[in-house]
């Protein structure tokens, strides 16, 4: 052995900030951020969610500053969650065109008009008084048939409000069928469908329940939700909602589902969407707050895995503050 020095080098192109620059495989863009925000009917000072520090439920007039703020930061999207005052068994304000999504879609769209895209997510669990994604049976179990039905006129509703994009999250089989038909029939051909095809049964939704004041009051979402053990399963799932007429597929949560991810990444060539959920956001946020972790480096650190996974876009509640960091 003559060579005492190794020939490859790789750490020749990790020298300087710049040439690491060069040579990334993936980066952040604000583009590739969506901001997830929450409205509330009825109160009249954006609400701070106790689990989810830096995030409100918003007021109508804050959120259409907190648009105007994400427009600004150069973020790809918003989707907006709402929360109503009154719910019922089959979440009757969900689809009411007075209802508060609805208000707010419009507000945002008179606001910020195309400057960035308009999602809705489309559910009922924020919207039912049993806090379940659909609506129920006699027996109490959720009717997958019956609560397409609602999905259908929920998703004409936050068409007509001026949603560029609706997103079905309740994990009915159909939903993503039901929906295009009810779109293409009210003249909405337009309207695409980011479907949440991969959603998984987990315990990072917690903080979320708290911010949309939703969680279920028996029983828990494991027999519509998928069950964490399954990857293939989630390729059954994006390939009947490419079928069905989804324009984009989603995987959430992100950081414990990287894998499938990637999975779909590789499979199909829609665009793909991440959800790093409020869990997620909560864990990192707790571990600054205790000075245990770099919230900073944290943040763009789980953005760039999501990204090299194989994510487009990522739905994450640091999406305007990620923006302005990384533009
Ligand atoms: C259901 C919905 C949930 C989330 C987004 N849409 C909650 C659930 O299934 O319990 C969770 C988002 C998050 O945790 O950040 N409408």
């Amino acid at each position: 052995m003559g060579a005492s020095f190794p020939a490859a080098r790789p750490r020749r192109l990790r020298r300087t900030a710049a040439l690491r620059r060069l040579v990334a495989e993936v980066s952040v863009r604000p583009a590739n951020l969506v901001m997830p925000m929450f409205v509330k009917e009825g109160i009249t000072e954006p609400q701070p969610i106790a689990s989810m520090p830096g995030v409100v439920q918003h007021t109508r007039d804050s959120l259409r500053k907190a648009a105007i703020d994400g427009v600004e930061a150069g973020v790809g999207g918003l989707i907006l969650f709402g929360i109503p005052a009154v719910k019922d068994g089959r979440g009757s304000a969900a689809d009411d065109p007075a209802g508060i999504v609805q208000l707010a879609l419009r507000d945002v769209g008179a606001e910020i008009g195309d400057a960035t895209v308009i999602m809705a997510d489309l559910c009922l669990d924020e919207y039912t008084d049993h806090g379940h994604c659909g609506v129920l049976t006699a027996v109490g179990e959720v009717d997958n048939d019956a609560t397409l039905e609602r999905y259908a006129d929920i998703a004409v509703a936050q068409a007509a409000a001026g949603a560029h994009v609706v997103a079905p999250s309740g994990m009915m089989d159909g939903q993503v069928a039901a929906i295009r038909a009810a779109l293409d029939q009210a003249g909405y051909t337009d309207v695409a469908i980011l479907a949440y095809s991969a959603k998984y049964a987990s315990a990072l939704y917690g903080p979320f329940r708290d911010a949309a004041e939703c969680a279920p009051r028996f029983g828990n979402r494991a027999a519509y939700q998928q069950d964490p053990p399954n990857a293939d399963e989630a390729l059954r799932e994006v390939l009947l909602d490419i079928d069905e007429g989804a324009d984009a597929v989603m995987v959430k949560p992100a950081l414990t589902y990287l894998d499938v991810v990637r999975r779909v990444a590789d499979t199909v060539h829609v665009p793909l969407a991440a959800y790093q959920v409020s869990g997620e956001y909560a864990m990192v946020e707790a571990a600054a707050a205790n000075g245990w972790l770099d919230r900073d480096r944290m943040i763009i650190e789980t953005l760039t895995a999501i990204r090299r996974a194989g994510a487009d876009m990522v739905l994450t509640y640091w999406a305007a503050e990620a923006a302005r960091h990384l533009a």
